[in-house]
């Protein structure tokens, strides 16, 4: 089964590293449990981690592993999905009526959303799309609330491949959610995904992640690139922070919100006592269009 494996890693490593409730204990319980449900079901070869990473031994033996290549990765995961869970949250008491997941691979948004009575979009490949469904219906996820959509966005325009959907509602207010997405992505795709935000209601915005690799150390950026490619993607954008930042204001958007790398340091693995590090030059940004 063809599968993105960087979006199935994640899964594993925030279910393995969740399994310390030092760690879990700042996630819901709902959420801890999609993703044990969601290890259980990735085909054999990663489906093993459910049971192996449940041994505190073997888990520290992971997160050594892990840590000896890309120190911060592990703990870049378990912020993404804390500040990014938090940034949906504030998103639903703001009033936004309608979600949709770019890149959705088996993260845990489409259930965590739908399940509050809101519309939500999950758009991938198609590849990705089938088993993600099929994971829903079998798990229990499904809901009036919760859509699917498979594209590539290199090749069809997320705009059409909505405005086509029954459920899609364009007037309605939208937080188009990017995590872990644009990096795959070259720059005329996500130009397009920008401009289809924007036209298809001016009130909608973007939470995206993003990596400024030139934060990071010339070996770790040589580590993160060959990570990504060894299982079969690779990452496209300039990953230059203000660069993007900059492209970004150039199409009509305004950065509004920020939660920097060393926020995180300071505000989450700090004050938590987490000993792990978080790779430097990562990002979660909200753009509102101007
Ligand atoms: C790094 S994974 C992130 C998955 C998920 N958002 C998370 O953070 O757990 C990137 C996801 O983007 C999807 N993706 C990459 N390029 C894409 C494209 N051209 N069209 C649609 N989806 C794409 C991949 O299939 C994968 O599921």
């Amino acid at each position: 089964m063809k599968i993105s494996h960087t979006a199935a890693y994640i899964a594993v490593k925030f279910y393995g590293l969740t399994l310390d409730d030092k760690l879990g204990r700042h996630f819901a319980p709902s959420i801890l449990e999609f993703y044990e449900k969601m290890v259980d079901f990735l085909p054999k070869h990663l489906s093993w981690y459910h049971d192996s990473l449940t041994s505190p031994f073997w888990r520290k033996v992971f997160i050594l592993s892990e840590e000896m290549l890309l120190p911060g990765d592990l703990m870049h995961i378990i912020c993404r999905k804390h500040y990014i869970t938090q940034k949906i949250d504030l998103a639903l008491e703001e009033g936004f009526e309608q979600f949709v997941i770019l890149g959705s691979g088996f993260d845990h948004l489409g259930a965590y959303i739908s399940q509050k009575g809101t519309h939500c979009f999950e758009l991938d490949h198609d590849y990705m799309i089938r088993p993600k469904k099929h994971f829903m219906e079998s798990a229990g996820y499904e809901s009036i609330h919760l859509h699917f959509g498979e594209i590539d966005v290199r090749e069809a325009s997320v705009k059409s491949l909505l405005l086509g959907s029954e459920e899609f509602d364009r007037k309605k207010k939208t937080l188009f959610v990017a995590e872990g997405f644009f990096d795959y992505l070259s720059l005329s795709p996500s130009e397009n995904i920008f401009n289809d935000i924007r036209e298809l209601n001016s009130s909608n915005e973007l939470l995206t992640t993003f990596f400024s690799l030139d934060e990071l150390s010339l070996f770790h950026r040589v580590v993160f690139r060959t990570g990504v490619r060894m299982v079969g993607e690779a990452l496209k954008f300039k990953l230059v922070r203000e660069e993007f930042v900059e492209l970004l204001e150039e199409l009509g958007y305004k950065l509004t919100d920020e939660i920097s790398y060393k926020l995180m340091r300071e505000e989450f693995l700090k004050k938590n006592e987490i000993k792990l590090p978080i790779l430097s030059g990562f990002y979660i940004q909200r753009y509102k269009p101007v």
